[in-house]
C-alpha cells in the first residue's frame, strides 16, 4: 500500500491500475463506520483507494476544524490491513491552490440544502460536492462508497452525480452502531464519560420512534414528541421526518418510505452528533 499526498504521484499510480477502481473518501480518525465501507470497496473492486482530508471548504467559521481528530499512521495501518491500495492524504494546498473565496465550487440547488445539516452549516454541501467532485476526477473511481450515517450527503451526492452525469456508481453503505446503539462517529471522541451516555438517547429516540410507528402511530407531531422526550437532556437543532427518496420533509403522516433525522448538541462539550433511520 502507498501514502501518498500529492496529485502528480496520485495519478501515476492510478494509470498503473487494471480493473475498477472503488473510492472511499473518508476525513480520517477511521473507525468501524469507516471499515464497513472499505471492506466493501475491496470485495466489489480490483482497486481501492482511501482519501484521507479534512476538508476546510466544508467547515463553517466557529465549527471544529482545527480540533478534528487527525491520526494519520494509525488510518494508514488500519487500510493496509483491509487490502487498500493507495491511502491519499493530501495537504490543503495541494488541494486547494487558490484562496477559498476564489474557487470553482458546485453548489446543490437551495432546496436540498436550505433544511437538516444544511440550514445551519451554510456552504457545508458545496465544500463537500466540491471535493467530492475533485476525488472522482483524481481517482477516476468506477464506485465510491458512503454511508447512510449522513443521510442528506449521501442523498446530495447521488443527486449530483446525476444531475452532471459523473461516470461513477454510488454505494450506500448501512449505519455501523456501537453495540449499544450509538452510531459510531469520529465526533465521538469530544465526547466526555457522562455526555456518551446522554449521547445514546438519541440512538434510543430513533429506536423506540420506529417501534411507536410499528405498533400503528403515523402522526408525525406523536412521533416527534416521543423523540424529544427521550432526547430532553440533549439541545436538539432539529427533528424532521422526510421521504428518503425525495428528501421531502413531511409535517402530517410518516409511512414506509419515511427517514426520521435528527442532529443534536451535547451538554458539556457541545458536540454536534447526527443519526437517522428508516421506518
Ligand atoms: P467522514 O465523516 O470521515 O465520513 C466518511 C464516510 O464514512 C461518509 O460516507 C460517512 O457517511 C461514512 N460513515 C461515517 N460514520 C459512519 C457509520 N457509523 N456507519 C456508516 N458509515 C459511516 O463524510 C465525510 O467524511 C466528508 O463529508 C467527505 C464525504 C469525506 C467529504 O469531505
Amino acid at each position: 500500500m502507498k501514502i501518498i499526498d500529492n496529485i502528480k504521484d496520485l495519478k501515476a499510480e492510478i494509470s498503473c491500475f487494471k480493473g475498477s477502481i472503488g473510492l472511499v473518501p473518508t476525513m480520517g480518525a477511521l473507525h468501524d463506520g469507516h471499515k464497513s465501507l472499505i471492506d466493501r470497496a475491496v470485495k466489489e473492486n480490483d482497486n481501492v483507494v482511501v482519501s484521507v482530508f479534512v476538508n476546510p471548504i466544508q467547515f463553517g467559521a466557529g465549527e471544529d476544524l482545527d480540533k478534528y481528530p487527525r491520526q494519520l499512521q494509525k488510518d494508514a495501518s488500519l487500510c493496509e490491513n483491509a487490502g487498500v491500495k493507495i491511502v491519499f492524504a493530501p495537504k490543503v494546498s495541494e488541494m486547494y491552490s487558490d484562496r477559498k473565496d476564489n474557487l470553482t465550487l458546485i453548489c446543490p440547488p437551495y432546496d436540498a440544502v436550505n433544511k437538516l445539516c444544511g440550514k445551519s452549516r451554510p456552504g457545508h454541501f458545496d465544500g463537500v460536492c466540491s471535493v467530492v467532485a475533485k476525488l472522482f476526477n483524481l481517482t477516476k473511481a468506477t464506485r465510491a462508497y458512503f454511508g447512510q450515517k449522513d443521510a442528506q450527503q449521501l442523498f446530495i451526492i447521488k443527486k449530483m452525480v446525476k444531475d452532471l452525469d459523473f461516470d461513477i456508481e454510488i454505494v450506500p453503505c448501512p449505519i455501523v452502531r456501537e453495540s449499544d446503539g450509538l452510531a459510531l462517529s469520529s465526533r465521538n471522541k469530544y465526547l466526555t464519560e457522562k455526555e456518551r451516555k446522554i449521547a445514546l438517547n438519541i440512538s434510543k429516540a430513533l429506536f423506540s420512534t420506529k417501534n411507536l410507528f410499528d405498533s400503528g402511530v403515523k402522526d408525525i407531531r406523536t412521533l416527534t414528541d416521543n423523540c424529544l422526550e427521550i432526547m430532553k437532556e440533549l439541545d436538539v437543532e432539529y427533528i424532521e421526518f422526510a421521504d428518503r427518496n425525495s428528501f421531502e420533509l413531511l409535517q402530517n403522516e410518516a409511512d414506509n418510505n419515511t427517514i426520521i433525522l435528527v442532529a443534536a448538541r451535547t451538554p458539556e462539550t457541545n458536540t454536534r452528533l447526527i443519526d437517522n433511520i428508516n421506518l
